[in-house]
């Protein structure tokens, strides 16, 4: 008889266990037979040990079997995209408004901050009332009438990786491609998609530091996807520093607001939107190429059109009516800002991601422990860019926090995430490679 201390144990020994059983503790994550004891160890030993091809098909296919699969009759493609998670990574947020106005549908079906990096849906609970726990019905009919919807996986879809996915948050074993896969694919396979595009992060703040892991990474999703029947391709893009300038929830969405409605944008946020907006309505059949694509999402961008499409999203799912014209009164800000100082001149050399995103969960803008509670107003603004010059004592951020304490706490971090040297460097590629 299959039990979860065996299967553990298989693969803390380096075996592998059969399909069977890997779908067995899909369902049982969903179920409960499986506690959290359990769902810790067998990530840890997944992480360690690693699940093999065939283990890692099961487990994804385990876990999107874990709850309902959908299936959709609709004018248009039904697309996604999804990031491998990084620092100031809002592009979901541009995307599936953008995508929705260049005529597919988005039923986009994300994750809460995970380890040190930013969660899509933590970055839209900061807009007040803003509900991402949709019933079927809901989440259904608001792809069909509004074309995107952004909702958290429910016990209705994969709840197998709602579960897995808490855990592995506070248990350190998020960085395994098993893991990864099983937990983005089941999401999207269950979502019904058509086309799917990837944003596989590499460097310092994602979870796969090293070109040949993040390369490693997006092949496995690229070829689960496409063997699951999802036209897939993937990006490699670059996280060597955050991509939007600020990370933390409401932070972020206030530069979403900036750039849909064109206050003001950010040139790398902007570009690496473009370039995985192209390429998912390429794969999805509505551009004749990339380029083509890119273009039609820069000008849906450009026009308004992808503001609207977000605003009628935000009203739809709870948050305020008026959001896209009055986003800075509705978003909630901290009570301390102070800025961090450069302890010495220079240019910026180098990044330490993982330094920054654990700072913004210190602040209290990711989760140490399961259940823990988000302050959406936390976090880092006007972050410098590799290649910036700084003088002494020019601020190379602000934080925003909580507390006198928890700001001091903060600025110490982002100092010690900055490496500045007297000659400029040499400026990352915001896009590495695709993979299809
Ligand atoms: N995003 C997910 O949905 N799951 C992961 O494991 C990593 C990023």
């Amino acid at each position: 008889m299959t039990d979860a201390r065996s299967i553990i144990a298989t693969i803390r020994d380096g075996g592998q266990p059969s399909a069977g059983d890997l779908r067995w503790f899909a369902s049982g994550l969903a179920s409960g037979h499986v506690t959290d004891a359990q769902a810790g160890a067998f990530a840890m030993a997944v992480l360690l040990k690693g699940l093999g091809e065939e283990g890692r098909v099961a487990l994804t296919e385990g876990m999107r079997d874990s709850g309902k699969v959908l299936s959709w009759d609709l004018p248009g493609p039904v697309i996604d995209k999804h990031s491998t998670g990084g620092i100031g990574d809002c592009t979901s947020l541009l995307l599936a408004p953008a995508l929705a106005a260049c005529g597919a549908y988005v039923p986009m079906i994300s994750g809460r901050g995970l380890g040190h990096t930013g969660g899509t849906l933590d970055k839209l609970e900061a807009i007040p009332g803003f509900r991402t726990g949709l019933s079927e019905d809901e989440f259904r009919a608001q792809t069909a009438t509004l074309r995107c919807a952004i909702v958290s996986a429910s016990a209705e879809i994969a709840p197998a990786d709602r579960r897995l996915y808490a855990i592995r948050d506070v248990t350190s074993t998020v960085e395994s491609i098993d893991l990864i896969t099983a937990s983005i694919l089941s999401k999207k396979l269950s979502a019904g998609l058509q086309a799917l595009v990837l944003d596989v992060k590499t460097g310092s703040g994602a979870f796969m530091v090293r070109m040949e892991d993040s390369r490693a990474l997006a092949r496995s999703l690229v070829d689960t996807a496409n063997g699951a029947g999802c036209r897939t391709s993937a990006l490699i893009t670059d996280m060597s520093q955050p991509l939007a300038s600020a990370a933390g929830n409401a932070l972020e969405v206030i530069e979403v607001m900036e750039t849909l409605t064109g206050t003001s944008v950010n040139p790398a946020l902007w570009d690496v939107t473009v370039a995985l907006g192209g390429e998912a309505l390429a794969l999805a059949g509505l551009a004749a190429g990339p380029q083509e694509g890119e273009e039609a999402i820069a000008q849906v961008l450009e026009s308004g059109q992808a503001a609207e499409w977000f605003g009628r999203m935000v009203a739809a799912q709870g948050g305020p009516a008026d959001f896209t014209s009055r986003w800075a009164d509705r978003l909630p800000s901290a009570p301390v800002v102070v800025e961090v100082p450069s302890p010495r001149s220079g240019h910026v050399s180098a990044i330490d991601g993982r330094g920054l995103g654990h700072a913004v969960v210190r602040l209290g803008g990711g989760r140490l422990r399961d259940g823990d509670r988000i302050n959406p107003a936390v976090g880092l603004s006007d972050l410098a860019g590799i290649g910036d010059d700084v003088g002494q004592g020019v601020p190379l951020a602000l934080v925003h926090a909580a507390t006198r304490e928890a700001a001091d706490e903060a600025v110490a971090a982002v100092q010690a995430a900055y490496r500045l040297a007297d000659s400029p460097p040499a400026e990352p590629p915001l896009i590495y490679e695709r993979i299809a």
